[in-house]
Order: structure tokens, then sequence, then C-alpha cells
């Protein structure tokens, strides 16, 4: 018996030891052992494998090792319904509905970085729940040019702005165990020619403009993988390119994580391997043609490269650096077991995306205060335009939704119109009476076969007889609107709504214009329309969020994040800088000068003494506010001490409201040329009336230096400083000097 016992005992011991979990699978071991573990075992076609994709949106793992497949997800503003294996088109799920939460100028006009972490954690909810492990988003590439189709995707024109805005949706989505791609890395700040502009930007306004809010989303927000644009840069496409990613992303900012290309954006098998791309999607190669579907073997770090490396062409220490990288991003979400189950279309997510829509919209006039309309008295409302109507979630490129409901401005304020009003409707303009995306349909039948001028006459008839008049236009998201892949004409407003609302404005004094889009607008009629309202792309709650500022159920509290010219000559892009590009002569490249340097947005605006319709930082409140003197805690600082600079706010109306105290920096005396002032802080304080509420914002070196080129490395001149705070970028309050020593 004993002898028995002892055999048992010892086959036991060997079985338990060989049954040993491999360190890659077991969660208690460093992720970097994980990682090295794995990739020891892997075979060189495994690892060739892992670094390109298999179908639309999904890259295999290792099978035989028990690495799962990884699964992206568009997009920025909600969960992209499922696609067919190898196509754009949609597969018809039934169960793949989502909530379309604002889109992200939305998001950064709320100036609250809280606003930005319930983002994240909702959409990145949204994407665990239907097993997406990276989002492809957010973007936050700078908004040079108001006629970028893909604006309404970013965070607007100031770099700082958008850094601190995108830092709390990162870790809002990674704290579900999937993965944020911010993209588009970098440079793509237009539509037209997207892969053909080689960028020529100098390189202190690359440091100062269009890197930092990268810059911040990788060290502060973590971000576990990046999106390389479609663009050149230095003649290399920006999902190769060895300064941006080898020496800059990975180089200088110790990016840990993979580098995706855009879909399509690979284009050569050596520089993809030598200049830091880590995972390719979207190729459409079978020898460098176009379009034929599952040719992944053929993708230039498939087979291409397995072929120069079996023919000892190259070696394989960039591929393990890809490989690791890849697996990297497979441990922190799919195999991290410890990452919650997500959840989809919840209360809690409509009621988010009700609220950031709320807290971005912007008032940005309300002459009369004519604006909220008090529906406790009996009030006849008409509304008027497409807009008011029209589904704004399906449409725009790849951020295209497939929403399991959204609420038109027109049903918003209806549902809170209340009964003493009477609120009716009409077409006012004919847009884009179409309605569909990669086989997803709105279902509206638009079609309205009637004259402009009918249509004018029309509203103008309806509208002398009512309380108030809401017309609610702007843009959309067809072709030349808001809509990735192409730019829009000009700035003006399209379908001739300029007519529509001079003839309404003509006819009743009470007009209140609600402009949806995620680009600035021209306003001819400015002066003549008393309420104006940004109202954004604000997805599935649109009609609700609208509403709840129109009738005042929420004071509006957004500033904008991006300014407002009056004409396309005013901006800096169109001025100086070139746009769209030159094109080469026989090739297919358009070069592009940034002629206008760092002077982007309110830095060229207020350098050059360029009034703009409405100002970078701007936006109004049904309540007012009173700022205090500004003050500071010390005259003079050195090295990395901080100054803290406080000023005191107070409610000075009687309902609650939010104000954003913004403080600019000016250096009014430097060796080199610095803007009139930049964005170096802001706090949103939110006042019940009468309230007053000290908010304090620390100032240190990074917030005093400029980039020079030449050492390459951010630099403080020593000397005074101005600190200006307000409550737009053209309404200083007061300001303090300090010195630099
Ligand atoms: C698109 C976009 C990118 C998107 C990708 C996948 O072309 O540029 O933002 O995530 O392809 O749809």
């Amino acid at each position: 018996m004993k002898l028995k016992y002892i055999f048992s005992l010892i086959v036991f011991t060997v079985l338990s030891t060989k049954a040993e979990k491999p360190i890659y699978l077991d969660l208690n071991q460093p992720l970097e052992d994980r990682v090295e573990d794995a990739l020891s075992r892997m075979t060189l076609k495994e690892k060739v494998n892992i670094i390109h994709a298999q179908s639309k949106f999904c890259s295999p793992g290792v099978q035989r090792l028990g690495i799962p497949e990884l699964w992206t997800t568009d997009g920025p503003h909600g969960i992209r319904p499922e696609v067919l294996w190898d196509e754009w088109e949609q597969a018809c799920w039934s169960n793949d509905s989502c909530v379309a939460f604002p889109a992200l100028t939305c998001l950064a006009a709320t100036w609250n970085p809280e606003m930005s972490a319930l983002y994240g954690k909702s959409i990145g909810e949204e994407a665990r729940y239907r097993k997406k492990s990276v989002i492809l988003g957010p973007g936050v590439n700078i908004y040079r040019t108001p006629l970028n189709g893909r604006n309404f995707e970013y965070m607007g024109e100031d770099p700082y702005l958008a850094g601190e805005m995108v830092v709390p949706y990162i870790k809002g989505v990674q704290s579900n165990g999937v993965a944020a791609c911010v993209k588009h890395y970098a440079l793509n700040n237009q539509e037209l020619n997207r892969h053909t502009t080689n960028v020529i930007v100098d390189d202190r306004t690359l440091y100062e403009i269009y890197l930092p809010a990268f810059k911040k989303a990788v060290i502060d927000g973590g971000a576990w993988s990046i999106m390389g644009a479609y663009n050149y840069y230095k003649d290399q496409h920006l999902c190769h390119n060895q300064y941006m990613l080898n020496d800059i992303l990975k180089g200088e900012w110790g990016f840990d994580g993979a580098v995706i290309s855009d879909w399509g954006g690979t284009h050569n098998t050596e520089e993809a391997i030598t200049n830091g791309l880590d995972l390719e999607f979207g190729s459409w190669t079978n020898g460098l043609s176009n379009g034929r579907s599952n040719a992944y073997d053929n993708y230039y770090l498939a087979d291409p490269y397995l072929k120069l490396i079996k023919e000892g062409k190259i070696g394989t220490k960039e591929l393990d650096d890809k490989v690791r990288r890849v697996l990297r991003l497979i441990f922190r979400t799919e195999m991290n077991p410890c990452r919650p189950y997500g959840s989809l279309c919840s209360d809690e997510h409509y009621a988010a995306a009700r609220k950031i829509a709320g807290e971005g919209i912007v008032l940005l006039k309300n002459k009369g205060n004519v604006l909220p309309i008090r529906s406790s008295m009996p009030t006849r409302i008409l509304v008027v335009g497409e807009n008011a109507l029209k589904m704004m979630t399906v449409g725009g490129g790849s951020s295209s939704l497939k929403v399991q409901r959204e609420i038109s401005p027109l049903e918003g304020i209806r549902n809170c119109a209340g009964n003493n009003c009477e609120v009716r409707f009409v077409r006012g303009y004919v847009g884009d009476v179409t309605g569909e995306y990669n086989g997803v349909t709105t279902g509206q039948n638009l079609k309205d076969d009637r004259s402009p001028s009918e249509l004018i006459a029309e509203a103008v008839r309806e509208a002398k007889g009512v309380d108030y008049v809401i017309f609610v236009g702007g843009l959309n998201k067809s072709q030349h609107q808001d809509c990735e892949d192409s730019d829009r004409a000009g700035l003006e407003l399209p379908y001739a709504q300029d007519d529509v609302i001079e003839a309404l404005a003509d006819a009743n004094k009470n007009l209140i214009v609600v402009n949806i889009s995620g680009n600035a607008v021209a306003m001819p009629w400015v002066k003549k329309v008393p309420a104006i309202v940004q109202a954004w792309f604000i997805g599935s709650e649109a009609g609700n969020a609208i509403a709840d500022v129109i009738f005042g159920n929420v004071n509006p509290s957004g500033k904008l994040p991006f300014t407002f010219p009056v004409k396309l000559t005013d901006v800096a892009a169109h001025a100086v800088g070139e746009y769209p590009g030159l094109k080469r002569v026989n090739e297919d490249i358009w070069d592009e000068q940034y002629g206008e340097g760092i002077l982007v947005g309110y830095r060229w605006h207020d350098t050059k003494n360029i009034s703009p319709l409405f100002a970078f930082g701007h936006g109004l409140s049904y309540t007012t506010f009173a700022f205090g003197k500004i003050k500071s805690n010390r005259n003079a600082i050195s090295g990395d001490e901080k100054v803290t600079f406080t000023v005191p706010v107070t409610n000075t109306g009687d309902v609650a409201g939010a104000e954003v105290v913004q403080l600019y920096i000016s250096d009014p005396k430097c060796s080199v040329m610095r803007p009139a002032k930049e964005l170096k802080g802001f706090a949103k304080v939110f006042l019940q009336p009468g309230e007053t509420k000290e908010v304090s914002l620390e100032i240190g070196k990074d917030d005093l230096s400029y980039f020079d080129a030449g050492k390459h490395e951010w630099v403080v001149e020593p000397g005074e400083f101005k600190a200006l705070v307000g409550s737009a970028s053209d309404n200083i309050k007061s300001f303090a000097t300090f010195k630099y020593n």
C-alpha cells in the first residue's frame, strides 16, 4: 500500500510540475516577462502573421499558443456595427446597435476633463461589451483650416486644450481593458489629398502645435496604441516614418505600445520594417494593385517580409520589436482577465451622452435674452430647417454608426416644450436627402421637390404668426461637408441657408439659429439674428440636449475649441499657409508648406489683430459671472518652481451656471517671435446664484517655454511674463506680471 501511495505521489508531482502554467499565460508574472516568454515560443511564420491583419478589422493571435485574435473597431464617437470579414459593408447583425456619443469637438467644447473621463469610460464599456479590444480613436489632429472634413472628429485648434481633454478619454477607455488608438499621427490636418500631401513644417511649429496633444496622450494618457496618418512628412508616409515613429514617438517619448497603420496607409515593405510600423491594417495589395480582398498574405508586412528574412536580406530584430509591441497590446487587452465586461446602450450611456452634449453646446449669442424659451406661458414655436430632422449619426466616413436611437432636434424640442407650446415644423431648405453608409440606412424619407423660393415663402408665412422661430441648419455628414476623405469648398453654409435665415430674421424678431456642424461657418446674417447656438454633432441624445438648452433645463457652459473666422482669408492656413498644397511635377505628391508656423487659430487672430466672428474660448451663459482680480502667490520663479494664480469668480445672476476660467501666458519680450498669448491653464467652475469660488491655476517653466529648433529642446528665456485670465481668448478680465529668473 505504502509503495503504491509513494508512486502515485511521484507521478502527481511530476505531472503537476509538467503542467505548470507557461509564463506568458501566468497573470501573476510581470508583463514584460510574459511578452518575452511568448515571443520565445513563436515560430517565424507566427511572428509575421501577428503583425498584420487577417480581416478588415482583426489581426491573428497565435492559435497554437492560445493567444487570441486582436479585434479593433471604429470610432471615436461610438462602436461601429459589425462588418463582413473582409468588407466595409455592415454584416447586418441585429445586436450591434450602439449609443452615439457627441463628436469630439463637442467634448472639447465642454472644457471639462471630467466629461472626458465619463466619455472614455462609457465608450470603452460599449467597446468591451462588443468584444472589441482597440477603439480606433480619439483623434487629436489640430484644427488648422475650417475646410478640413474631419475636424468634427478632433478637439480643436489649441494643443493645450486638446492635450488636457484627450488624456481622461484615453484613461477611461483603457480602464475597460480596451486600448485607445490615438489618431492620426500626425499632421493630418485636411482630407483633400490625404494620401498624397507631404507636409512641410518647421520643427518649432511641429513641437509647439502639432505634437503636444499626441505627446500628452502617450506620456500622460498612457495610450496603448497610436494610428499612423495617411500623409507624408519629409517624403515618408506617416505609417512608416523614421522621424515621427522611431525618433520622436518611440525615441523621445518612449512609447511602448503598437503603431497601427491607417487602413491603406502602408505602402512599402522596407520602410514598414525599419520605420516604426508595428501592425498593418487595411492594405489593398496583391502585388501593389488595389482592391483584391483576402489578400492578407500579400500585405507588405506579410509574405514579402517573410521572404526577405528567409533570403537573409534582413534579420529579425525589427520583427521581434514589432511582435513584442503587439503582444503587449494583446496582454493589456484580450488577455487581461481582470478587465470588466462592459455594457451596451445602457441608461447610463444615454445619460452620459446627454450630459456631455449639454455641457458642450455653446451659446454664441443671446441678444435681449431671447433664450431660454420659458415654456410656462402658452407659446407658439416654429422649427425650420432640414437639420431639425436629419439623422447625423449615419455618414461622415469611418465614424458613421448604427445607433439604437437618435433623437432629432425637432423631436427633442417637441419632447421638452410641454403642453403649453405648439411646435410646428417647415422644411426651410432641402440639402442632402440621402441617408446610407456601408449598408446602414437612416430610413428617413427627406425627399421634397419644392423650390427654394417656395420653401422660403412657406417658412416666412409661418414665421410671422409665432412667438419664436428656431432655425436648425448647418452642415451634415455628406461629401464636402463634415465628412472624411473630402474637404469643404468654402466657409459658407450650403444649400442657400443664408437666404432662409435672412428671410426669417425679417419675419420674426425672436429668431434662434441652431448651427449643427463640426466646423466654423460664415454667418453674414450674424447682426440680424438675436440668438445663435453652436450645437455640434451630438449623437443619440442630440434633440434632448439641444432642447435642454433652448428651454433652460441646462444652462449652457460650452466654450469654442476653435475660432469662428469672419471669412476664409482671415485664416492663417489660407492667408499664408499654402492650403491645399502644390502638386509636384510628374508626381502624385502635393507639397504643403505650413507657412503660418505656430500662428494657428487665435494665435494668428490675436497676433495679427484680426477680429474673429466668435473667438476661441467664447461661450455665453444664461447667468452672468464676475471675475475678481488675478493674484499670484509669488512674483518670480526659477528652475522647476511653480507659481499659482488665483482668481475669484462670482455668479452674479439668478440661475446656477458654470464658467470656464482660462489662463493665457504672454512673453512680451523674447528673442524669438511668440504669439500674443497661449492657453496654458483652464478650469470649469460651477456656481449657484451669488456664489463665489476661488479658481487656482499653476504655471511652471514648461508653460513658459518655446521650442528651440536649433538646440532641439524647450527653452524658457528669463524675464517678465504676463498671466492673463479671462472667459474667452478675446475676453481677458485681468492679468498679472511675474518673472522667470
Ligand atoms: C479610415 C480612417 C481611420 C479609420 C480607419 C478604419 O480610413 O482614416 O480613422 O479608423 O480607416 O476605418
